[in-house]
């Protein structure tokens, strides 16, 4: 029996070494050109076209690995200068998740969508338009894979392979992009609140990226049997286990165990088992049926299939609804105030004396 399984680890053991090794551009041992702990623009040379550092990093403290810029936090500082506008942003966060996404199956990295784009999915298995960001999760032992293998791989990817999309909304050259795993990821408490992200996916011609965060077994929850539970949580229904992100999310291990496979963006994606439950916990009932979101004004076109932005006709209309009932608000306030007005004190008379002077007053404030 233990023959059978140092056996079969041998060969795991062979298999994961004979991998091709990915590009990268630090050392093959994994240590860095440089010794400073974090990458600066100077140890990204040929991968930046920035020839100023726009990251955050000076403002922020020293324990924070990972570094905004200074412009826009949705943005990494060591390769963008400025913001993409509006209506160019989602054709590179499309192509941002679908470089990662494919990336991730063929690297046998187990990842799923969550969150904002968990709910573009349910929609119509696309980025919502008015989304700046991209939602996914990583199991424990696929961060840890990460993190031994794949720290500052650089990774090519062209759009144009991703099917199913109109020309025009594609990006047509080839682009580069950067895996970066925290040092911190091996930290599982949530009091590192400085590292809740444990790795990022970065657009290294925009400086978009995508936050990844690894779903944890809660190993100081009670477990059914008593037993500490173990590092990977079991991916049957019975019996679940607690799980967390340091971004404070909790979960079930049978909401997200066992993943669904389908498709985001037209590439193949998986998503958590439970995954209406968990929309509903996150943005309520009504995010799954609303076919109007007043507050971005788009709403969803059944024929079509996709979230679309209102003509100004509907926006003028939703005003005036909104205008209306507002009004009828007011309105309602106003009489509530008036009635209250014309209500007794709720103060108890002490004696016969008090109670006829408070009748008294009341009749009057009535006349
Ligand atoms: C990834 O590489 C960078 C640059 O060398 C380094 O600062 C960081 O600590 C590494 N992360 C891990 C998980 O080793
Ligand atoms: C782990 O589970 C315990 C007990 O349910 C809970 O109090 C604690 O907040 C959980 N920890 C995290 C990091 O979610």
């Amino acid at each position: 029996m233990h023959s059978i399984l140092v056996l079969f680890l041998f060969a795991l053991f062979a298999i994961i070494s004979a991998r091709p090794s990915e590009p990268t551009i630090f050392n093959p041992d994994g240590t860095p050109k440089s010794s400073k702990r974090d990458v600066s623009l100077a140890d990204l040379e040929g991968l930046t076209r920035n020839s100023r550092d726009r990251s955050g990093k000076a403002g922020d403290p020293p324990e924070k690995y990972f570094h905004e810029s200074t412009f826009d936090a949705h943005y990494d500082g060591r390769f963008a200068s400025t913001t993409l506008r509006r209506d160019e942003r989602l054709m590179h966060l499309r192509s941002l998740v679908r470089s990662y996404l494919s990336t991730m199956q063929s690297i046998g990295a187990e990842t799923w969508i969550m969150h904002g784009s968990l709910l573009g999915w349910w929609w119509n298995k696309r980025i919502m338009p008015w989304d700046s960001d991209i939602d996914v999760q990583v199991s424990e032992p696929a961060l840890k894979y990460l993190a031994s293998y794949y720290n500052m791989t650089v990774h090519t990817f062209k759009d144009a392979e991703a099917f199913g999309e109109e020309e025009g909304e594609l990006i047509k050259e080839e682009r580069k992009y950067l895996l970066e795993i925290n040092p911190h990821y091996d930290n599982p408490s949530t009091d590192d609140y400085m590292n809740v992200i444990d790795a990022r996916w970065i657009d290294t011609t925009t400086g978009l990226y995508i936050d990844i965060t690894a779903l944890r077994v809660n190993r100081t929850a009670p477990t059914h049997n008593g037993r500490r539970p173990s590092r990977s949580p079991p991916r049957t229904t019975s019996e679940p286990t607690r799980l967390y992100c340091k971004d404070m999310h909790q979960y079930l291990s049978n909401q997200i165990f066992p993943l669904r496979d389908t498709t985001f963006e037209g590439v193949p994606a998986k998503v958590p088992y439970a995954y209406q439950e968990l929309l509903i916990e996150e943005y309520g009932g009504d995010s799954l049926v609303d076919t109007v979101f007043k507050k971005e004004y788009h709403f969803f076109d059944q024929g079509k299939q996709e979230w679309v932005p209102m003509t100004t006709k509907m926006v003028q209309k939703l005003m005036e609804e909104d205008r209306d009932a507002e009004a009828e608000i007011l309105k309602e306030e106003l009489s509530k105030m008036a009635r209250q007005r014309g209500k007794k004190p709720s103060r108890k008379p002490k004696n016969e004396k008090d109670y006829k002077l408070t009748i008294d007053r009341n009749t009057d404030e009535r006349t």
